[in-house]
């Protein structure tokens, strides 16, 4: 029987609370919290009984959880209480001090709480004696920080300044939920489990990398507010784009220890250079269509100004400053209101030096030759390694193959492995997996001090070049389409061109 575990969540009602770690905390107690007491206590302002609370979270959560819910409930309580106020601060440490098991257990805090608020919070459980400064592996005190972390570098870093002035950068789990999806993680198994990869992911053999984050969701659950003071590239590329590619770029670590593989990551980051102007595009949707479904322009969003320049698409063609992959374009695209949600990598290796193949009909070896060089036929299809991150989670690889019959015609093919289909089982959920990793104090999927500013820095840098005089205009794309065609241009001088997921 291990010690026992209090996890506290403050903003206990709110929507990521209810629906998403409660149930990956139902779900994990049917089989992997770690052993021992687990007690879950959530807490808000609002006055509420354990019982009232208990089936407030049973109404919301996915009817297959219900058993295993109705098994943790006896452990779920909830304590009123307003992060900001030593009273309640003080009765949550004396609720917390009388569990069962209390003296020796671990307490993970985990912050749903307003960005604004994050630094008083953690200020308020240090002078509360709720997580003093220290770690321990038993009886931990750790705090989850949720993202937005900072506004910019600036802000990020103030905030990892007020953290660090009560904690130790041990104790604070910085979440970033792309990093607890599956595929994600396995982008480095993909790379340093498979020898056949390593010796062709560099910029001999690369000729550009792609990464698109495609939503269908535009301003839902009242979130135009937020996003208005956001916008694609501090909501979407500053954290999970740059996480991402973060684990397809960086180099080879030595162990999964957080530390080692976290270290290689921020030096991945820091090589990002700059783009020039011509190499951004922002954009934001007008009314349009998706899914078969009318939808509203930015502009008419709830809760966005309508002087707003915020924008819902980006797409950036960077290039990373390090001897791996100098040279190479790195394209990131994010949007929101674009036809599909998809997320995805796309490694595309440089073609051939020579074309052999599909050499039209009765034309002679001399003229295929000549047309080629001066680039009059040109049919060779660069090798794709896709991975599919979400909906579907797959790796697949595409090559040419001969067309059975007379003559040397090649014909795209592909080479497909599917999740589901070899697993038999959907994955598991990406909260569940870091509540579980926070639980055990292992913070490889949880991001470091120095990677958060590393990321603000680009992040910041890209929004300094839209202020200046000079910068493109911000354009416009309608809802369901793929964004600006100008996001196309991007591909100069390269094959190929954006994926649509398929
Ligand atoms: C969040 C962003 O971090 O990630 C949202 O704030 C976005 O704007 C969401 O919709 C996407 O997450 P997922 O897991 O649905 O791809």
């Amino acid at each position: 029987m291990g010690h026992a575990h209090q996890i506290v969540i403050f903003g206990a009602s709110g929507d990521l609370a209810l629906h998403k770690l409660l149930p990956g905390l139902a779900s994990l107690a049917e089989q992997r919290l770690p052993p021992g007491e687990v007690h879950i206590v959530g807490v808000a302002r609002r006055p509420k009984s354990d019982a009232s609370y208990r089936e407030e979270i049973a109404r919301t959560l996915p009817p297959e959880l219900g058993p295993a819910f109705a098994a943790l409930a006896p452990r779920v309580s909830y304590v009123a209480g307003d992060v900001s106020s030593p009273a309640d601060l003080a009765r949550l440490k004396g609720y917390l001090d009388q569990l069962p098991g209390a003296s020796a257990a671990g307490r993970l805090f985990y912050l749903s709480l307003k960005a604004d608020l994050f630094g008083p919070a953690v200020a308020g459980l240090a002078k509360a004696g709720l997580a003093p400064r220290g770690v321990d592996r038993s009886a931990y005190r750790r705090v989850v920080i949720e993202k937005p972390f900072g506004q910019d570098l600036a802000s990020a870093r103030e905030l990892n300044r007020a953290l660090h002035e009560h904690l130790e950068e041990e104790q604070i789990f910085r979440i970033d939920h792309y990093l607890g999806k599956e595929t994600i993680q396995n982008l480095l198994g993909l790379r340093f489990h498979n020898a056949i990869f390593e010796p062709l992911w560099n910029r001999n053999h690369v000729e550009l990398v792609q990464i698109t984050v495609a939503e269908q969701l535009g301003m839902e659950s009242g979130r135009g507010g937020y996003y208005d003071t956001a916008g694609a590239v501090r909501d979407m590329l500053q954290n999970h784009m740059l996480q991402i590619l973060a684990l397809v770029a960086m180099e080879p670590p030595s162990s999964l220890e957080a530390e080692d593989v976290r270290g290689h990551k921020v030096a991945l980051l820091k090589s990002l250079r700059l783009p020039e102007p011509v190499r951004l595009v922002r954009a934001r949707y007008t009314a349009g269509t998706v899914d078969g479904r009318p939808a509203r322009a930015y502009l008419d969003e709830d809760g966005v100004s309508g002087t707003s320049s915020t924008e819902s698409f980006v797409a950036v063609r960077a290039e990373l400053d390090n001897w791996r992959w100098s040279g190479v374009p790195i394209l990131l695209r994010h949007g929101k209101r674009l036809p599909r949600k998809f997320s995805e990598v796309q490694v595309q290796f440089r073609t051939p030096p020579l074309q052999l193949f599909n050499r039209p009909n009765g034309m002679t070896d001399a003229d295929f030759k000549r047309a080629v060089r001066d680039g009059e036929l040109c049919q060779i299809r660069p090798n794709v390694l896709t991975i599919g991150i979400q909906p579907r989670e797959a790796i697949a690889l595409s090559f040419g193959v001969k067309t059975p019959g007379q003559g040397m015609v090649m014909s795209p093919a592909r080479l497909t492995f599917d999740y589901k289909e070899h697993f038999g089982k959907t994955t598991t959920p990406a909260y569940e997996r870091l509540l579980l990793d926070a639980l055990s104090g292992d913070a490889t999927l949880f991001l470091r001090a120095d990677e958060i500013e590393a990321s603000w820095q680009f992040a910041d840098a890209i929004r300094e070049r839209w202020r200046s005089p000079t910068a493109p205009a911000l354009l416009e794309y309608p809802a369901g389409s793929w964004g600006p065609i100008e996001a196309e241009t991007l591909f100069e001088d390269c094959e190929g061109c954006w994926s649509v997921g398929r």
